[in-house]
């Protein structure tokens, strides 16, 4: 369990790895959110889901390929934006990522450009993908060309 600051203003949210009985609540999640679902099901194990209580109200993946990862897939329930659970998600992927070594996390996004910029992360030429996340089913039919390719640096300890 990585060390996540959870926004006070949500109550006791837990930020944990989502199990197949989450998978329908999930891709609910993402289609109010229009984001693509249609590769989410062989990857629900990828995800990580904000919990509070019962409910599901917020969610992100980290796919991974050796030194490279992709994060996808961040959406929050609109009842509990802007108080930081999105932060948190992605802090949380970004620890992930350094505990499982992966020197670069991608992620593409059509309007989140600003958003993913303060969280640290930099646009990046399309061409110059690395060919793992080239060769995702986001990257290569999910997300429009248009979508923007950032990127953000690990260091690792
Ligand atoms: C993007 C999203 C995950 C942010 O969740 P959140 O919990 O509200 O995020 P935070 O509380 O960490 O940050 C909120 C801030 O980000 C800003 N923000 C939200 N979406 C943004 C966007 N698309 N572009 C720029 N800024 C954005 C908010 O206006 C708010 O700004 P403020 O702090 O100045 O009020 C949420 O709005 C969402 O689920 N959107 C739909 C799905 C989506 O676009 N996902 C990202 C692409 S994969």
């Amino acid at each position: 369990m990585h060390q996540v600051r959870i926004p006070e203003a949500l109550g006791s949210v837990l930020l944990q790895p989502a199990t197949h009985d989450d998978l329908p609540v999930i891709l609910r999640l993402l289609e109010r959110c229009d984001l693509p679902i249609d590769d989410v099901p062989p990857i629900v194990e990828d995800f990580i889901a904000a919990r509070s209580g019962d409910a599901v109200i917020g969610t992100v993946a980290l796919e991974s390929f050796a030194s490279v990862g992709l994060l996808r897939s961040l959406a929050v329930d609109a009842d509990s934006r802007k108080h930081g659970l999105g932060r948190s998600l992605c802090e949380y992927v970004l620890q992930e990522a350094r505990r499982r070594a992966i020197g670069s996390v991608y992620l593409l996004t059509t309007d989140a450009v600003g958003y993913f910029a303060k969280l640290g992360f930099h646009e990046v030429d399309r061409a110059l993908a690395p060919d793992a996340i080239r060769e995702t089913q986001q990257f290569r039919e999910l997300c429009p060309d248009s979508a923007t390719l950032m990127c953000r640096h690990i260091r690792q300890p």
